[in-house]
């Protein structure tokens, strides 16, 4: 594997057993406590983004989004609250002591120096469930169409805090695939969070089809950190097995690229963008 030519790598045993449960543990905790809050549904499904405030003002924040299918069509929880949650996002790793203390470990700044990051910022963290058999797909996207900066620097590092295997849901990547235009930029349609988002399309090049050539499977050990390049076309299945398929993934930029103002993602004055 090679970073430049396949925009991907693997980094087996990265992060202790340890670290791990410590996430996990962390992870459930919080759930626990958001269960009484107002929260919202999130999806990479487009029609469930737009609009989504919860989802747009969480930039500086620590909050759960539920599992579309964690739902019945009357809208009642069809599974326990603790196994209802798709994703906790999107500040943890600098509002939350444990998740920063492990989002700054060494083999992090490593990692980002192995994908040639000079002056990384970290920018946004997600711990992912996948829950047992309501896991949600992710469709095949880039993650530079959600976190665009100008140029292009966004790195994802995505942690293993389980085994991902083709049963559970595990990524796929197009190898090489980096090397392809970024086909949309997500954005904020408006200045306020009540304007929703749009899609702007910046290339028509399809991405590719899920589930098959030339998406390759990543099935990884629990505790392996997967870099991923931000022009990488990659996609996960829906989790149709027993046994979740927990990750925690933090996103870097540059310090010195610019970022619009109308991305997704913004943080609150106070809350300024750190590195390791
Ligand atoms: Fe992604």
């Amino acid at each position: 594997m090679d970073w430049e030519r396949d925009g991907y790598l693997t980094i087996p045993d990265a992060v202790s057993a340890e670290d791990r449960r410590r996430l996990m543990d962390r992870a459930a905790e919080i759930v626990r406590e958001a269960a009484d809050d107002p929260v919202s549904v999130f999806s990479t499904h487009e029609q469930s983004r737009t609009s989504d405030e919860w989802f747009l003002s969480s930039g500086g924040e620590v909050r759960c989004f539920f599992e579309e299918e964690a739902f019945d069509a009357d809208g009642r929880l069809v599974v326990p609250i603790e196994r209802s949650i798709n994703k906790i996002g999107h500040a943890q790793h600098d509002v939350d002591d444990v998740y920063s203390e492990v989002s700054r470990r060494p083999v992090m700044a490593e990692a980002a120096a192995a994908a040639g990051m000079r002056d990384p910022l970290l920018l946004q963290s997600m711990h992912i469930f996948k829950q047992p058999r309501i896991g949600g797909e992710v469709t095949c996207h880039q993650d530079a169409t959600f976190l665009y900066t100008d140029p292009m620097t966004v790195v994802g590092l995505w942690l293993a805090l389980e085994d991902a295997t083709l049963d559970n849901g595990c990524l796929w990547v197009e190898p090489g695939g980096h090397r392809g235009p970024l086909r949309t930029r997500f954005h904020r349609a408006g200045a306020s969070d009540a304007d929703g988002t749009a899609f702007t399309t910046l290339d028509d090049t399809p991405l590719p089809e899920p589930g098959r050539a030339p998406l390759v499977p990543v099935e990884v050990p629990a505790g392996t950190l997967v870099l991923l390049h931000g022009l990488l076309p990659h996609w996960s299945g829906p989790n149709r097995s027993g046994r979740s398929r927990e990750a925690y993934s933090v996103h870097l930029i540059e310090r010195d690229a610019d970022y619009p103002a109308d991305n997704w993602l913004q943080r609150p004055a106070d809350l300024p963008l750190r590195g390791f």
